[in-house]
């Protein structure tokens, strides 16, 4: 029996946490860094995928907007072939843990860890008008949704590594105090297209809220990929050579097609060198509208669906918050909140 139970142990798969905020078109940064590694790791792992909708209420939404954005998220997630009946994929706002234990977590965050966050000091720059305390305590709440579910390991893009690294300090600072409480997760950031950058300013990274020739959308036509990439900024010669310092514009577009093709830097140097900047730009564009035309045939599709979509929230909001539980009646019990007798 024991042995049994430990056998069981040994199989039950590693879970995997990951979020996306519905604000807006998502980018090919988003689909490399993050949205596409989900699919690949959705087999090996048990997943949840979360439109992280509380998370966009830390700057002003339109709320007919807000809404459309998560349907439309939702879609994307399913689109990529994400499997609804076997990981859970939900709206954060859906299961109240999130906001619960994102709470006591702010209880136990300092400011000074806060003040550090780089994501904190760009948004609080950018909405110098709306530096609220959500804005603030972000990170906090960030953590709250990866250790609600006892998450093993999180998919992420290089700029959410500093959150990452808070919500493991949560996870051991809360073990330290009250004994073992949390799994410490760990960052699954790929070692390709972790920061996709701007087409026209490679320093930067590539952003849905900077201008539109900057980043190429993921639901983008064929055509309008094609363009941006034509005018994607690149240095003055003609080597196709992995260098972020000295051609960060060429470098960028030999990850993007990198991430998407598998194949080395050097294959995609050797492959290249030489033939002219056309060429390999016309190279990248084949590429990601090989890789986003299924997606987009598939998003347009589900995304009036409306019934699906509706099902897929309903069923999965419950799952989730049936699991959120374990957690959360752990963690009342460790901090001291008394149990609700009825
Ligand atoms: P968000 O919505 O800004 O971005 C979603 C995911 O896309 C990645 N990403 C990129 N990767 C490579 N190159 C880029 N240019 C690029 N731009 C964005 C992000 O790293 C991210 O993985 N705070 C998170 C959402 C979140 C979350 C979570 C993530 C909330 N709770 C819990 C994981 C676990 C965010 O704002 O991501």
């Amino acid at each position: 029996m024991e042995q049994n139970q430990q056998e069981i142990k040994a199989e039950r798969k590693k879970r995997l946490f990951s979020g996306i905020q519905p604000t807006g078109t998502l980018t090919l940064g988003n689909y490399i860094g993050a949205l596409r590694n989900f699919k690949i790791l959705e087999d090996e792992y048990d997943c949840l995928f979360s439109v992280v909708d509380m998370h966009a209420l830390t700057v002003r939404q339109n709320p007919t907007e807000l809404r459309q954005n998560c349907l439309k998220l939702l879609s994307l997630y399913l689109a990529v072939g994400l499997d609804p009946e076997k990981s859970l994929i939900y709206f954060q706002s859906h299961v109240s843990g999130h906001a619960e234990l994102g709470w006591i977590l702010d209880c136990f965050t300092y400011m000074g860890e806060l003040q550090r966050m780089t994501q904190f000091k760009d948004k609080s720059a950018k909405h110098a008008d709306n530096i609220n305390a959500g804005l603030f305590t972000y990170p906090s709440l960030m953590a709250a949704d990866i250790l609600l579910y006892q998450t093993d390991v999180v998919p992420v893009g290089e700029d959410q590594k500093q959150h990452l690294e808070l919500a493991r300090n949560l996870a051991q600072r809360f073990n330290n105090a009250y004994g073992d409480t949390f799994v410490v997760p760990e960052g699954y950031i790929p070692k390709v297209g972790a920061r996709i950058r701007s087409l026209q300013d490679p320093e930067r990274k590539m952003s849905k809220s900077d201008p539109e020739d900057t980043y190429i959308a993921i639901l983008d036509e064929p055509n309008v990929i094609r363009k941006k990439l034509r005018r994607a900024q690149t240095d003055s010669g003609n080597s196709i050579v992995y260098d972020t310092e000295n051609k960060p514009g060429i470098s960028n577009l030999m990850s993007i097609l990198s991430a998407i093709t598998g194949e080395s830097m050097d294959a995609i140097g050797a492959q290249y060198d030489g033939k002219g900047y056309g060429v390999f730009k016309d190279a990248v564009a084949d590429a990601v509208i090989a890789e986003l035309e299924p997606i987009q045939k598939r998003y347009k599709e589900i995304v009036s669906d409306k019934a699906y979509l509706n099902q897929v929230m309903t069923t999965n909001a419950e799952r989730a918050r049936a699991l959120s539980q374990k957690t959360l009646l752990k963690v009342r019990r460790k901090v001291g909140l008394a149990a609700l007798k009825l």
